[in-house]
């Protein structure tokens, strides 16, 4: 690739509502979509599967650096599927527990790194939309646009609870927010690439705004960008 393609950046916390808005951001411009959450989704699932246990550093980096994971595109705009090992788990990481495993794996300084080269593939033409935690700060420092949504604890547990009801996974909401509330903590309070807005990252509170709005928001904050 000779030329740098153009990178938005769209963190946050679990239930911010940035994967549907990365992924509408994405169709609306016709790029790439990375959603990095799946890759650490993955791993957990890949460490469950292959009997690693999720606090073993050293098996998890090496899992890490030999995952055998794609990203197959389906119709435009779709969330693509996930295969690990050939094996379809597109929805099967989804569940709350893969996102707490995949919260606890990422705490790991080597986990990160050898992920870092692999989310970089993904920006190609005509440009990424990158999604979760640290694409600003640490996996694109240089992309031309950073978002960073935050929502009230209250709000993002309603919305997963939602999310996962229409999916047809049972949850408690008490459950969930004291499980959000330990997963904010960890992503929040780990040494390495923790989750926090870039310096200059915009950040959009989307308590009273609907996915249409942070979306139209999102791609304003960019037409100005290219205006300038
Ligand atoms: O975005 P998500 O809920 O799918 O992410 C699942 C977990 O993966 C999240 O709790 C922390 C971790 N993660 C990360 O550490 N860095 C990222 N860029 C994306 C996700």
């Amino acid at each position: 690739m000779s030329q740098k393609q153009p990178v938005i950046t769209i963190d946050g916390a679990s239930g911010t509502g940035k994967g549907v808005v990365s992924q509408l951001v994405a169709k609306q411009l016709g790029w790439q979509l990375l959603d990095s959450g799946a890759l650490y989704r993955v791993l957990a699932l890949a460490a469950q599967k292959h009997g690693v246990a999720l606090d073993n550093e050293p098996s998890l980096a090496i899992l890490a650096e030999h995952l055998d994971v794609q990203f197959v595109a389906t119709e435009t705009g779709m969330p693509p599927e996930v295969l690990l090992e050939s094996e379809d788990v597109t929805d099967v990481i989804r569940t709350e527990k893969m996102g707490n495993a995949a919260s606890k794996v990422s705490v790991f300084p080597s986990v990160r790194q050898a992920l870092l080269s692999r989310q970089r593939t993904f920006q190609e033409p005509p440009g990424l939309v990158a999604d979760g935690r640290d694409m600003g700060t640490v996996v694109f420092p240089d992309a031309e646009l950073k978002i960073f949504l935050i929502a009230s604890p209250e709000e993002r547990a309603e919305r997963r609870y939602n999310q996962l009801k229409e999916k047809g996974i049972n949850v408690n909401l008490s459950d969930l927010i004291q499980e959000l509330y330990e997963r904010d903590k960890r992503d929040q309070e780990r040494p390495v690439a923790p989750l926090k807005p870039a310096d200059d990252a915009i950040c959009i509170d989307t308590d009273h705004l609907t996915i249409e709005e942070v979306v139209g928001a999102i791609l304003s904050e960019w037409r100005r960008y290219g205006a300038t």
